[in-house]
């Protein structure tokens, strides 16, 4: 999406005579909005539509907790969510509306199967591991902090180094880079919080010619078809376009500071329907002599904010640690806990490192929610449960946006 990009061979022409060793190759139009978006073209050797079996479809089930009460809450994730199933399986859903899904994942399984999202973008932050996602557009190397863009119509499979844990993001609407970052001819803007040269597209395109049997399992109609083939999906003498897989690391997100507090649409990162992901980043903090550094207390009317906490020092938010979701809903005020706000003045940088997902349309929750949910955290505004000690710690951690 960022930028064309052409990786192996493509004919002087779209829609020309193109062979491999005599063979008249399969062009294979890839694009958005029927034939007005954004799109690639790629060149295989077997017809993509060629299927030896249709297996059975696995309709997706989500298993809704309805809580009793309306309230901010806190899921802490880090040692409470088990490492189980591969990259694809291991997707544990914690909460989700019309636009958006988030789950949660740590594999510990490799996938002995392809994978096509067919209906949904998809976001992948990592928060721990490194691998290298094989794609039908090519090789698509990923590390510790990385945000994987993957569009719909990708097929593709993990293939990890060492433990993993990851935040999965998929949207049935697309995940873009903000309109607001860029011209009108695409490029990005020199206010942006980031350029070209931070986004990764595929490197190496590798064309498989083997023949054998291979599963592709295709999310579609809200739930899973897997297919077999009996030849390898990644056929692909060559492509080009602007449709492809892509990284863009949170660690190259320039923050944006200011005199006084910068509001959340600064750490803006992606555009969904009805969503944005953004990303908190150390930086110096707000350096006028009256600033608050910390956020003012607002009131989420029409959203809801979930918050991922990726590293740095939460001390100062009580309770809340690495791998913590906070789930702050609409129609109730929020805010930094109590003294924080007089604690934060003369701080003069954080060092948090947080993914927030803020949604226009409320959230459901999961069982898997229900699970981790702090039970407590609603009630953490009350001074008189500020546990003795927390007083005194450094504030610097203090997560700009609560
Ligand atoms: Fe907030």
């Amino acid at each position: 999406m960022p930028t064309y990009q052409v990786r192996g061979e493509v004919p002087r022409k779209r829609h020309i005579q193109f062979r491999d060793n005599g063979t008249l190759l399969t062009e294979e139009v890839m694009g958005l909005e029927g034939f007005s978006g954004n799109e690639s073209i790629l060149y295989h050797l077997t017809s993509p539509c060629r299927v030896t079996k249709v297996d059975e479809f696995e309709p997706i089930e989500r298993d809704e907790w309805v809580p009793d009460g309306h309230q901010h809450r806190h899921f802490k994730t880090m040692a409470e969510v088990q490492p189980g199933g591969d990259a694809i399986s291991g997707r544990k859903l914690l909460m989700w509306n019309q636009d958006v899904e988030i789950s949660l994942c740590r594999p510990d399984e490799e996938m002995d199967y392809f994978f096509r999202n067919g209906e949904g973008d998809e976001v992948i932050f990592v928060h721990e591991g490194s691998g290298t996602l094989e794609t039908i557009f090519g090789d698509v190397p990923y590390k510790e902090g990385d945000y994987i863009v993957v569009p719909r119509g990708t097929t593709y499979r993990f293939r990890p180094e060492g433990e993993q844990r990851y935040l999965v993001f998929e949207s049935p609407g697309l995940i873009e880079i903000p309109r607001r970052y860029r011209n009108e001819y695409g490029q990005l803007l020199e206010h942006a919080p980031f350029y070209h040269r931070d986004i990764h597209p595929p490197t190496e395109l590798h064309t498989h010619r083997d023949r054998g049997e291979f599963r592709v399992k295709v999310r579609i109609r809200d739930g899973y078809q897997t297919y077999e083939l009996d030849y390898h999906p990644f056929d692909v003498v060559g492509w080009d376009g602007y449709v492809y897989p892509w990284t863009f690391s949170i660690h190259d997100f320039e923050p944006i500071t200011g005199r006084i507090h910068m509001p959340p649409p600064s750490h803006q990162t992606f555009e969904g329907r009805n969503f944005v992901i953004c990303s908190f980043c150390p930086r110096k903090l707000d350096f006028d002599p009256l600033a608050i550094p910390i956020p003012y207390h607002h009131s989420n009317l029409n959203s809801e904010e979930m918050i991922y906490y990726v590293s740095g020092n939460f001390g100062s938010r009580r309770g809340i640690e690495v791998g913590s979701v906070t789930l702050h809903p609409s129609g109730i005020p929020h805010g930094p806990h109590p003294g924080l706000a007089e604690k934060s003045i003369g701080q003069t940088e954080t060092h948090e490192l947080a993914v927030m997902c803020d949604t226009f349309h409320p959230l459901r929750l999961t069982k898997l929610a229900k699970e981790l949910d702090d039970g407590e955290y609603a009630y953490s505004w009350l001074e008189e449960r500020v546990p003795a000690g927390d007083a005194d710690q450094d504030p610097a951690g203090v997560t700009s946006h609560f």
